[in-house]
């Protein structure tokens, strides 16, 4: 990695043939001091987790399965907008590097084709008023040929869309570069700029999309996202519900 290019990102790097969990052990790493920007990246993770403890698919050397972490200066409530960067980030990396159309599906999830090609995941350490720090991981499907029966219908990679092997390196480099730049805007409060960056990405807004909760499910229109990353849904009966990313799914 060309760390000299970035300002922030990378400047320390761990690497690991193999790992549990890259989000796991940058959160460790954070706890004990780690700066602002490091890298934490594995070959393999044998306990890749996505959000609500779910699973998250990651074999040896065939995909891009890292985690930075960051000491933001922002309130608690506005973190879920680390995970709309880093989705920007990840959809014009891939765009760029691999020539494929790859669309944000709200609120964590980078889809070419209509199936999921990475993932994010975004913790974050923090009292009432105050970020201590945030891990944000991501995965991205890069060179796999196969996928475990229960996510062969839902998953890709970028190779099985190109038709072509994809350097994971290269991706790796362009999507550190692009998320110096907009997490840039994130912090110099035009995070403005990344939302309208994120809404032309977005696969859902204009959409149908139906709201899976915990106790309950909605249905309607996505009308927009707004600065805390809640998804406006206009329902059938006409109000506009406000939702929150938390513990929801997303179905078309
Ligand atoms: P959805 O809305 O698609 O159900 P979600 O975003 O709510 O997903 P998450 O917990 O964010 O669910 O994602 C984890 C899910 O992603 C797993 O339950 C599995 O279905 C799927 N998955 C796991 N590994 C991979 C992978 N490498 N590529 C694509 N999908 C994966
Ligand atoms: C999801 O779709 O739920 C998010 C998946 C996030 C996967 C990445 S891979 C690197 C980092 N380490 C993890 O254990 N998870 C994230």
């Amino acid at each position: 990695i060309q760390s000299s290019r970035l300002e922030f990102l990378a400047r320390k790097i761990y690497y690991y043939p193999s790992i549990g969990s890259t989000n796991d052990e940058a959160k460790k790493l954070a706890q004990n001091g780690a700066p602002h920007g490091t890298l934490v990246i594995a070959e393999e993770q044998t306990g890749g987790k996505g959000r609500l403890g779910r699973r998250w698919v990651s074999p040896p050397r065939e995909g891009i399965w890292l985690s930075i972490i960051l000491r933001p200066s922002l309130e608690p409530y506005e973190a879920p907008r680390i995970t709309m960067t880093c989705a920007v980030a990840a959809a014009k990396a891939i765009r760029k590097v691999a020539g494929i159309d790859c669309w944000i599906k709200w609120p964590n999830d980078l889809l070419v084709e209509g199936k999921k090609v990475a993932g994010i995941l975004t913790e974050m350490s923090a009292d009432m008023d105050s970020i201590n720090f945030v891990v944000t991981g991501i995965g991205v499907n890069v060179n796999n040929t196969d996928f475990p029966a229960e996510i062969k219908e839902t998953a890709t990679s970028l190779k099985l869309v190109s038709g072509k092997n994809v350097g994971r390196l290269k991706i790796l480099t362009e999507f550190l570069s692009q998320f110096e730049v907009v997490y840039r805007y994130l912090e110099d409060g035009e995070f403005g700029k990344v939302l309208e960056e994120w809404r032309q990405l977005s696969c859902n807004l204009g959409r149908r999309v139906r709201i899976i909760g915990r106790n309950y499910e909605l249905e309607g229109l996505a009308l927009d996202v707004d600065d805390d990353g809640a998804l406006l849904v206009k329902t059938d009966g006409g109000t506009v519900e406000r939702v929150l990313s938390g513990d929801v799914s997303l179905r078309e």
